[in-house]
């Protein structure tokens, strides 16, 4: 197979990355990296979006990329850089955003949701042109895929339309992109409320597993999670939403299937279960975690990772921004 360009970014919304962002997104970025040209991005203006205290986002930002180095995302494998070093995402931003229908834009699930649940009032309008920065931030790498989770798609489908859109009507300018959502892990669910997606912005503390938490901490929530009526550990979402979960971290992080796991726990309790299910976590994701509090707290080796990955990445984005400048008549 050829090399494959590939991109994708994660907002610095929380000091640690959850379960979900890991096996829905990051398992896939360290794959890619190896075979492919994959450019990986900590989206720190979209986190602006959400109101946050100037040291927290910085330092949130900080630690998003520690833990992605410590996830396996490899700097030297890949370009890894930051949202904002990279001046051409706000300027494609515009680009998209004059392109890009009022009504259509309004149809964003996630818009929706976010702006109904804090009132029109309140809500900022950089969360309703959100999905024309993520647009610029796929084009602009002339992505071939986009590995995401589930609740990713819409906004991708959107940057495929803008994509299409602007190649119409300007003649080809940009690689048609392909969202790239593993069906198993795509939507890891919230241990407290397992029919709802695990998300730093909706979920429980108690609900969601911050793989910079403590082991013992997280071996404890894996342990009361919701489970369901019944005593069977069985995969079906629909009746056993709690344990189907639970069966889907188990197998991602071990890499065991589905079918062997049900097989492994037939005639054992909920209670044998969750205890496995806390091993796995615990065992894969302690030495993650000391990697990364060992790099928050080189934060110049960081830095200059960040900045390196981010002159690699300008060259690509900076060719592909004057290319659209040019081909909609803006005078270079
Ligand atoms: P973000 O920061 O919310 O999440 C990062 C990645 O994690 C995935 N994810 C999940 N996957 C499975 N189960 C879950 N419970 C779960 N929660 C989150 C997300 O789908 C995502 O892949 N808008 C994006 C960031 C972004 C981006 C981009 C992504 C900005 N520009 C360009 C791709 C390409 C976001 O808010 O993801």
């Amino acid at each position: 197979m050829t090399r494959k360009r590939i991109l994708s970014a994660i907002q610095p919304t929380n000091s640690s990355l959850h379960i979900g962002n890991y096996l829905g997104a990051v398992k896939q970025w360290v794959e890619f990296q190896n075979e492919n040209d994959a450019f990986y991005c900590v989206a720190d203006l979209h986190a602006l979006t959400v109101e946050t205290d100037p040291e927290v986002l910085r330092s949130r930002t900080l630690a998003a990329a520690a833990q992605l180095i410590a996830l396996g995302v490899h700097p030297e494998k890949c370009t890894l850089f930051l949202q904002s070093h990279v001046a051409a995402h706000s300027q494609m931003a515009w680009i998209m955003e004059c392109m890009t229908g009022f009504g259509e834009a309004s149809r964003m699930t996630q818009f929706k949701d976010k702006s109904q649940k804090s009132g029109s009032e309140r809500t900022v309008v950089g969360l309703f042109t959100y999905p024309m920065l993520m647009a610029a931030d796929i084009l602009l790498y002339q992505a071939d895929y986009v590995p995401v989770g589930e609740d990713q798609r819409q906004h991708i489908e959107l940057t495929r339309d803008l994509a299409g859109r602007f190649n119409s009507r300007f003649g080809k300018t940009f690689q048609m992109p392909e969202p790239y959502i593993l069906k198993a892990s795509s939507k890891i669910n919230d241990l407290q409320d397992p029919t709802s997606k695990m998300s730093k912005s909706a979920s429980s503390n108690q609900g969601i597993l911050d793989i910079m938490d403590s082991p013992q901490v997280n071996a404890k929530k894996i342990k009361s999670a919701m489970t369901d009526t019944g005593r069977e550990i069985r995969f079906d979402e629909k009746e056993k939403p709690g344990i189907s979960n639970l069966l889907t971290i188990h197998s991602s992080i071990s890499g065991r299937s589905i079918a062997d796991l049900e097989i492994e726990f037939a005639g054992k309790g909920y209670g044998d279960f969750k205890g496995a299910v806390a091993e796995v976590f615990v065992d894969y994701f302690s030495p993650i975690r000391e990697r990364a509090l060992d790099l928050i707290n080189k934060e110049n080796e960081l830095l200059d990772i960040l900045h390196e990955g981010a002159k690699k990445a300008s060259e690509v984005a900076g060719a592909t921004l004057e290319s659209a400048y040019s081909k909609v008549g803006l005078a270079r």
